[in-house]
């Protein structure tokens, strides 16, 4: 596999061509961005951390019979990665309210939402990542209908088997965001990356936050945190 010219550069990876019209690479950088990259800050070794930490996710994931982007290792930052036609709208899962949904209801951060739910953001830095509904996504051509419900069904599907994984290494899964892109065979495929970036883990008993709230809130010991959930879930670092 060649590595050809960079074709994109995101806030924490960069996306590679490669000699193969259906795989990238993805280069897991240090860079850790926060509040639509208005914040960036480096940190070391957090571009292997969530390079293996994804790797290990998305394996799980396909074990249950989730189509993921991810190919295989190349090296500790980098992946291969099937090609994806990405859909600019991120999907959010939650178990219990925090973040954004404290904020805009006004909600106990930790209350426990029964059922879940599923909300969706466009992915746009410049507008802040808006909260959308389903109607917009269909209506400003940003997925089908179809699409859309099988977003939604793989998102769900993430979480029973996430949920469970994060359970048995003491952590709870409070809330996640996936996004997802067309393969070539038309195919809703999940994309990006699964990472305590994009994610929020509490450890059961104590509720210390051990993702990138600790990032955004000046906690400390950021690394340290992706580093101890990565070794209760048997993450090969
Ligand atoms: P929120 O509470 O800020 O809406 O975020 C919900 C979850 O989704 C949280 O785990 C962080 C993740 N997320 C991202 O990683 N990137 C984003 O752009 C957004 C909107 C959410
Ligand atoms: N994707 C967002 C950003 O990098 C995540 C966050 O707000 O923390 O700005």
């Amino acid at each position: 596999m060649e590595k050809r010219e960079e074709l994109y550069r995101g806030k924490a990876k960069s996306v590679y061509k490669t000699d193969d019209a259906d795989r990238l690479i993805l280069l897991f950088r240090n860079d850790t961005s926060a509040f639509d990259g208005k914040r960036i800050e480096q940190l070391d070794r957090k571009g292997m951390v969530n390079n293996k930490f994804n790797a290990f996710i998305m394996q799980k994931l396909e074990a249950a019979g989730i189509p993921t982007q991810f190919d295989k290792l190349l090296a500790d930052n980098e992946v291969l990665v099937k090609k994806l036609d990405m859909i600019p709208v991120e999907c959010v899962v939650r178990n219990y309210a925090a973040g954004s949904l404290v904020k805009r209801l006004g909600v106990e951060e930790g209350m426990k939402l029964n059922p879940y739910t599923f909300e969706l953001f466009l992915k746009d830095d410049a507008k802040g990542d808006p909260f959308i509904n389903e109607s917009h996504v269909v209506a400003f051509g940003w997925g089908t209908a179809e699409q859309l419900a099988r977003m939604k069904e793989l998102s769900l599907k993430v979480n029973d088997v996430l949920t469970k994984l994060f359970d048995d290494a003491g952590l709870l899964l409070v809330d996640f965001k996936l996004e997802f892109g067309v393969f070539s065979d038309g195919s809703i495929v999940l994309g990006d990356e699964f990472s305590p970036d994009g994610c929020r883990l509490w450890d059961k008993d104590t509720k210390k936050k051990m993702d990138k709230d600790r990032f955004r809130q000046g906690l400390g010991d950021v690394i340290e945190a992706y580093e101890e959930v990565a070794q209760r879930l048997g993450v090969p670092l």
